[in-house]
Parts: C-alpha cells; structure tokens; sequence
C-alpha cells in the first residue's frame, strides 16, 4: 500500500506519495515514487498560477489539459486558484497516479470541472482533442517536453491557444552534451556563464519549428530559468505568415569566452557574419551555440501586468521575488544577459556590486536591470563589450586596446 500524505501548496490541499518516505536513499523525488510529486515545484506552481490568470484577464480558456499529471496538484491549483469557469483534463500513465488524481479532484468538490483518464500522453492529446481543442496544455514532465510536443501542439485550439512546457534536461540543454541538445532541440548547447539562456533559447527555437511545421505560429508570453529547470509559456496562433515572418528569429548565439562579447546572429545571416571582440588582442574563435531562437523571450507587458496581480494570491516568498525580478527584466530580453562575474573572472577583476553598476550603466542612459536567471548578472541595453569597459572605469583599470 502506498503511504500518502496531505500537502497544502496556495489556496489547494490535496494528497500524494509521501515524498520524505519515498525519498530517503536519493534525498530528493525521483520517477520511481509510487505517484511523482515534487514539493520544491511550488515556485513553479505558484508562478503558473499567476501567468495563467494573467492570461485568462485576456484570452479564454474553456478546457484545459495536463497530459503528465502526477498527483494533479497543478491543474487542481489552476481550477482553485485562478478565476473563472474553466475546465480541465487530466492524464497519467501511472494507474497510481490516476486513482490519487481522482481522489483529489474529489475532496476538492472539482467533479464538474476536472477529469482524469489514464493513458499515454501523446496518444491521448489527440484522441481526447478530436471533438473539441485545448485552450491549453501544461506539459510538465520528467527530462524533456520534445517527445510530446507535436501532439501537444495538433491537440491546441487553432483560433489561439496557451502552451507552456517544462524541460528538466538541464546537462543536454546548458552544454554538457552538446549532441544530445541538437538531437532533442535541433540546436548544439555550449558550456558557458550564459547556458541558461542558451537552454530557454533551444526551448523556444524547437517550439518555433513544431509549432510552424503545424501552420501555427508562437510567441513567447514569459520564461522562468532555475538551476534545475526552465519553462516556458507560449501564446499559440494559426498563422503561417506569422510564422514565416518569424523564420528570421531563428539563429546562432555566439560567444567569447576570452574577451566574453555575445552576439545573436539570424541563421540567414550565417556565422560568416563578423563577430567583434572586446579587446583588438583577442584573436579566440568565438563558440557557437544553436540554432535557437535569437528573439525576445517574453512579453513585457503580459509579464508586468501579472507581476501586478501577485499580491492577490498566496504564493512562496521566492516566487514573488522572481516574478518581480522577471516583471523588471522583461523590456530587455531581447539580448541575452551578462554575467558580471564572469567577466570580472576573465578580466581577474573584483567584481562590482551590481547596484553600482548599474548606477553606472543608467547614468550612460543604458537601462539596465537585475534578472531572475542568475544574481550575478544583469540585463542591459549596454553590449558585453560597454559592460566591459564600464567595469574597468569602475576599478579604475585601462582595458588593454578596449
Ligand atoms: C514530472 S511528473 C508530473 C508532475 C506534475 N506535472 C506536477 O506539477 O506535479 C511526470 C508525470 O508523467 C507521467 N508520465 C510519464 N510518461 C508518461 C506518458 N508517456 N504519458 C502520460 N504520463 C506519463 C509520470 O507517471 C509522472 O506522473
Ligand atoms: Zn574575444
């Protein structure tokens, strides 16, 4: 008999697998507990929370789908948590999984709003899709959401829909197999201080060619970059013109991990393109990582306007934080960010406190901003190569022909 316990996460009580039972020997939750709940996705949760309300303020959502469900805590959250009559369907390959799913839907009085049926994910998305499309399907599974991804996007509503996907692959997608990422994402990662950008950015480039290999066309709405993970949240549309305009957004991130200069260069363009060095003495072959998606990864105001709703919800301390690190950094997605640190390592500089550099940055009428990727870097209007000269003034040092 598999020992359950009672979770509370938001406004949602439900049970699952006891994980500090089932997690003794590996101190963390793995694929073999009886039914796979995580309890550190909360922030993950509580986030979705908020990015789905701000989207239901904007766009309907009738029925709702999360083809890898586990315990169901997030889809049960979605029905409690965000307002509105919306519907939801459950699947799980695990008949565990399915009978606890029920019995949460159950004493969360959900009976009328949420069902489960127990099966494989990629047969059941279109199956279950046939008589009428999902406003939205929540892929969250272990590893990579890749494998269901085309299923996931024929099982969308074609008038416009919401698609978010999880990847938990984190060694493919930040370098440590590149192989692996261009097998998977159709990109090569690379090792380097700015791979969890690369990883949203391989995410987003193979939802890019799905989605257009379907005539649908995506744009990002939000991301969220953790050491373990990185999610997106994408707004999908029946537009093949869209989409073929969107062609140009997919491309190469190229890096020096000498002089540390990043460029984002479109796949038309080619890596012939000239890449510019920080300092005329750096002769490095810049590495390359892709292809991927070289546009913005989000919207800033869909992402501001849910940072606004926060306060309304009962969310983790972390999550707020993020959203409003997210909220701040959404105008300058566009270049990827700069890790000061990094660049201090290169340089063999102390780093600067990122409140003074920043203070430096604004002063040059350069907005710049903290970001939710990483504490130790920034998000600026400034190139690598401005940041760079920006640090040296700042220690005081010349930068050698910079
Ligand atoms: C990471 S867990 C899901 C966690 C859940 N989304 C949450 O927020 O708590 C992945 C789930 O996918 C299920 N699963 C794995 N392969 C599947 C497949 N091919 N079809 C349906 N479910 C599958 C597993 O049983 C597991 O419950
Ligand atoms: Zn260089």
């Amino acid at each position: 008999m598999t020992r359950l316990k009672e979770y509370r996460e938001g406004l949602t009580s439900f049970v699952s697998a006891d994980v500090q039972h089932y997690t003794e020997k590996e101190g963390q939750p793995t694929a073999d507990m009886p039914v796979f709940y995580n309890p550190k996705m909360c922030i993950n949760r509580d986030i979705s929370v908020i990015f789905l309300s701000e989207y239901l303020s904007r766009w309907d959502i009738d029925l709702l789908c999360e083809p890898l469900a586990g315990s169901g805590v997030r889809t049960l959250r979605y029905l409690n948590e965000c307002q509105g009559s919306h519907r939801a369907v459950m699947f799980d390959v695990n008949p565990e999984a399915v009978h606890i799913i029920q019995q949460n839907i159950e004493e969360n009085h959900l009976s009328e709003r949420a069902t489960v049926i127990q099966g494989d994910a990629r047969l059941l998305l279109l199956s279950e899709s046939r008589e009428k499309r999902f406003d939205f399907v929540d892929v969250d599974p272990f590893g990579t959401p890749v494998p269901y991804l085309n299923a996931a996007v024929q099982a969308l509503n074609p008038t416009g829909a919401l698609l978010s996907l999880t990847a938990t692959d984190m060694p493919a997608l930040c370098g440590v197999y590149p192989p692996v990422a261009f097998r998977k994402y159709g990109g090569f990662s690379i090792r380097s201080p700015i791979s969890h950008e690369i990883a949203i950015r391989l995410l987003l480039g193979v939802s890019y060619s799905v989605t257009g290999a379907n005539d649908r066309s995506m744009s990002p709405l939000a991301v969220l970059s953790t050491d373990h993970y990185v999610r997106v949240w994408l707004r999908v549309e029946s537009s093949r013109k869209t989409s073929n305009r969107q062609a140009k957004e997919i491309g190469w991130l190229r890096h020096c991990p000498r002089c540390m200069n990043t460029d984002l260069v479109s796949l038309r363009e080619g890596l012939e393109d000239e890449f510019n060095h920080c300092r005329d003495d750096c002769q490095y072959d810049p590495k390359a990582a892709g292809p991927l998606w070289i546009g913005s990864l989000c919207d800033a105001e869909f992402v501001q306007e849910a940072y606004k709703k926060v306060s309304e919800y009962k969310l983790h301390k972390k999550s707020s934080r993020l959203i409003q690190l997210m909220s701040q950094e959404a105008p300058l997605t566009e270049a990827p960010y700069i890790d000061i640190h990094a660049i201090c390592d290169s340089y063999r500089l102390t780093p600067p406190s990122n409140a003074e550099l920043i203070a430096v940055l604004t002063e040059q009428g350069l907005e710049t901003t903290r970001t939710h990727f990483r504490p130790t870097a920034l998000r600026t209007e400034a190139s690598p190569c401005e940041v760079v000269r920006a640090i040296h003034k700042i220690k005081g040092v010349a930068i050698q022909n910079g």
